[in-house]
């Protein structure tokens, strides 16, 4: 089976790569030239571990990369993996991107192929686009995906469900053949309709969202009570309904999909007449932007009420740690707004310097953990990264100016920090 990958972002490049690894043959298809060739040579355009081994074992065998959507012509299996970010001018989903590659692909389309659409889409736009997909005797299926940055190879060769949001048809047994290694490792499957596959995706994500403004939320009480939010989160994530995952309090959700994703879920139902039953995500967005407030408001704290003129070293820039994407990304926000307010700063991540300085040039960013600290007044730690954890904060001590240190990610080992001399606060935590 020839399989095509429409868009080749972080999405499109590691389906690719896995579905070669499947034994497919595959080629991956974007519009970004620069992307095409890095993929095309081998290389990841961003970093994902666990990619680049697979891309160097496939490319030059049965995974090519190219920017000619004709390519697609000898596919029986066509995958849109395409990025629908949020508009610049509102909340909802922007598909001019989706809608560009689906009218670039419908010529090249055969009867009894399939198109299968990946990427995260406002309910209703699977049904407009299997009505385009069969007037050429081909088929559409959704299939949402599921996969994390920083594991997205491995949650594409094992996820934890399969969603095919089918029409009937053909599309169910070639998606079963596709996924076929999967399936015989007993992953669940759920066979629906377009619009139930759709809101699956929109929901996990919502729920997810939900999850840590609520947990955030409840930090906010913690603050003015001296009670402590991780103790709290392990108390009730003992619960089994509950569940300790995604109830880590602190500077709160960022990255490509989950705040717009929430944004657009809004949109989308306001559009459909539906607006209140998603009124509380306008909440959840709120609480999720009201702890980069805290932490400005604490790195404040710490410098007499004032960051103007004041040196502070940024620990971390990517959204969450194990990727270098820095979309909506809390702590480069937060950086990006102490310098507004005239601080000094220098920041350091392990990994996202490139993609950080690419969108924010005026930022300082430093080589090393040691140089972002070096005579800081104080130190934001933003993202979780495992350096951060490991590092000795009496090394560290011994390079600032004052040793004060604010943890937007609660996971520092605050009575190692505390032991030695520095004044720790975290979000909700004691
Ligand atoms: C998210 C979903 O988890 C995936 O299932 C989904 O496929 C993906 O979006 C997508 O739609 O493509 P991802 O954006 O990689 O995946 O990131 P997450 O691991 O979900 O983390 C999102 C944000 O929440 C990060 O900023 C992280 O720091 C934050 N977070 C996570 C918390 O603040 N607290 C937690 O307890 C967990």
């Amino acid at each position: 089976m020839r399989i095509s990958v429409i868009g080749t972002g972080y999405l499109g490049a590691v389906h690719a790569a896995g579905m070669a690894e499947l034994g497919f043959e595959v080629v991956g298809i974007d519009v970004d030239a620069a992307k095409v060739t890095a993929l095309a040579d081998g290389r990841a355009p961003f970093y994902e571990p666990e990619l680049e081994p697979l891309l160097r074992k496939h490319v030059g065998s049965r995974l090519t990369f190219t920017t000619d959507l004709a390519a697609a012509a000898g596919s029986s299996v066509h995958f849109l993996c395409i990025g629908t970010p949020q508009r610049s001018d509102g909340p909802g989903a922007d598909l001019t991107y989706l809608d560009a590659a689906v009218g670039s692909l419908l010529p090249h389309l055969r009867p009894g192929t399939l198109v299968v659409g990946k990427s995260t889409v406002p309910v209703g736009t699977a049904a407009r686009i299997a009505d385009l997909v069969e007037a050429t005797g081909a088929e559409l299926a959704w299939n949402p995906e599921f996969l994390r940055e920083g594991y997205a190879v491995e949650d594409t060769l094992r996820p934890d469900r399969l969603v095919f949001g089918v029409r009937g048809g053909g599309a169910e047994v070639i998606l079963r053949q596709v996924y076929a290694d999967a399936i015989a490792a007993d992953t669940p499957v759920v066979v629906t309709d377009l619009p139930t596959s759709e809101l699956v995706k929109t929901s996990a994500n919502a729920f997810l969202a939900t999850k840590i403004s609520f947990i955030n939320a409840i930090a906010e009480i913690c603050e003015v009570t001296g009670a402590d939010v991780t103790t709290l989160a392990d108390a009730i994530g003992h619960d089994a309904r509950i569940g300790r995952k995604f109830l880590g309090a602190g500077l709160g959700f960022g990255g490509g999909c989950l705040p717009k994703d929430v944004r657009a879920f809004q949109a989308r139902a306001t559009e459909l007449g539906v607006g209140d039953s998603l009124k509380f995500l306008a909440e959840v967005d709120a609480v999720n932007l009201r702890r980069r407030e805290r932490v400005l408001a604490l790195a404040a704290e710490a410098l007499d009420g004032d960051v103007a003129g004041r040196r502070i070293g940024v620990l971390g820039v990517s959204f969450k740690p194990h990727s270098d994407d820095v979309r909506d990304s809390p702590a480069l926000d937060v950086s990006r707004r102490l310098v507004e307010l005239g601080a000094e700063v220098r920041v350091y991540d392990p990994v996202a310097t490139e993609s950080a300085r690419r969108v924010a040039p005026h930022l300082e960013y430093a080589d090393t953990l040691g140089e972002a600290v070096h005579e800081a007044e104080v130190v934001l730690h933003l993202t979780e990264w495992p350096e951060f954890r490991a590092a000795d904060p009496a090394a560290l001590g011994t390079q600032v100016a004052r040793r004060q240190v604010i943890d937007g990610r609660n996971c520092l080992d605050r009575e190692r920090w505390r032991a030695a001399g520095w004044s720790y606060v975290g979000l909700g935590v004691a």
